[in-house]
């Protein structure tokens, strides 16, 4: 079964091509960075206009390099949400009408759902079932995977996403957007303990987390000093502290209450290499193998929703002709168009 997947929820438009005998052919992506780095943030209209000029290229690529013509192409994958809604429908209208034109299926994948399959993309995939901890940009889930589709949210945050927190405490030291991996690398010069944020929820049970209060600390960090390089990397390095302990103490938790053997990590910020390290910890401690996806399948790409789109695909799953484009959608709760 190969499958071509296409991902435009947001700021990026890729395509991959997967085969379930032999694994990713190839994989394209253009990132709109460029587009919306001078207004600070993603625009939605810019980005929609953006996919509709990147995808048609960016799909004969990807054949290409994968030496596949599109009769060897047996169904075309899509993000069907949650995302920017403009940029979701161009994306899923798209495909559907690729998938038409070819007489071949299509289907609509859940982001979150590629997010958390994609360390299967690696040689040493993780078998089911395993814990997953989901970091991105819009979302920060732990997550019970049973198998392909089967999947139990155990605990979320209650407000911003801990790559949101990442990127809006970046802006405020006057990175440029996306700021998490700035914000990062930033901290590598930060000195330990001269700012000490808060630790949100850790002090309660169940496995929610918050970052919102932790972005107004660091906001009240920062107001009324002069903002020098050191004070800078000072407190990028006292705020990445205060979400990695965060998403680590919770992650190990829900490792130990659940008697785990497998932790995935998945979502942008699971490129952070300082999570990472702790993750890797953590793990071990409890007696469980942790799978990372390479860094640039932490981030959107089209490998994993190619990859999501062959596994249903292949398990004979089919979706109705509707284009299926949701801004809001809870992971585990089945597509309205399938
Ligand atoms: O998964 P993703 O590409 O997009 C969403 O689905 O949201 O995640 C993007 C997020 C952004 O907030 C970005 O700042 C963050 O991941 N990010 C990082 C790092 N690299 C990307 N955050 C912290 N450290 C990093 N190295
Ligand atoms: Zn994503």
């Amino acid at each position: 079964m190969r499958v071509i997947g296409i991902e435009s929820s947001c700021d990026e438009t890729a395509v991959a091509v997967f085969d379930t005998e032999r694994g990713l052919l190839s994989h394209r992506l253009h990132s709109q960075i460029a587009l919306h780095q001078a207004y600070g943030g993603v625009v939605p209209e810019l980005a929609s206009r953006d996919h509709i000029k990147r995808l048609l290229p960016l799909v004969r690529e990807a054949l290409t390099a994968a030496h596949s013509s599109r009769e060897s192409v047996d169904g075309v994958a899509y993000t069907a949400g949650p995302g920017l809604i403009g940029a979701l429908l161009v994306g899923a209208g798209f495909a559907r009408s690729l998938a038409y034109a070819w007489a071949k299926p299509a289907i609509g994948i859940h982001h979150l759902e590629g997010h958390l399959l994609a360390p299967l993309l690696e040689p040493e995939a993780p078998p089911f079932p395993f814990l997953a901890l989901l970091v991105s940009g819009g979302h920060t889930q732990l997550v019970d995977v049973a198998g392909l589709g089967e999947y139990r949210i155990l605990g979320q945050t209650l407000d911003d996403a801990a790559g949101e927190a990442f990127d809006k405490t970046a802006k405020m030291l006057g990175l440029p957007y996306p700021g998490g991996a700035a914000l990062a690398k930033l901290a590598e010069c930060g000195r330990p303990g001269r700012f000490n944020f808060p630790r949100p929820m850790l002090d309660r049970p169940g496995l929610d987390f918050s970052f919102s209060g932790l972005k107004t600390a660091a906001l009240v960090a920062l107001r009324g000093r002069v903002l020098d390089e050191e004070t800078r990397a000072d407190v990028a390095r006292g705020f990445q502290e205060a979400v990695v302990d965060t998403l680590a103490e919770k992650t190990r938790r829900a490792l130990v209450g659940g008697g785990y053997r497998r932790l995935v990590v998945a979502g942008g910020v699971g490129a952070n290499m300082r999570l990472r390290r702790r993750l890797v910890d953590i793990a071990r401690d409890a007696g469980a193998a942790v799978y990372f996806p390479r860094a640039e399948f932490c981030t959107d790409n089209g490998a994993m929703i190619a990859l999501a789109g062959a596994l249903r695909l292949a398990a004979g799953e089919r979706a109705s002709l509707a284009v299926d484009a949701r801004a809001s959608w809870e992971l585990g709760v089945a597509g309205s168009a399938r």
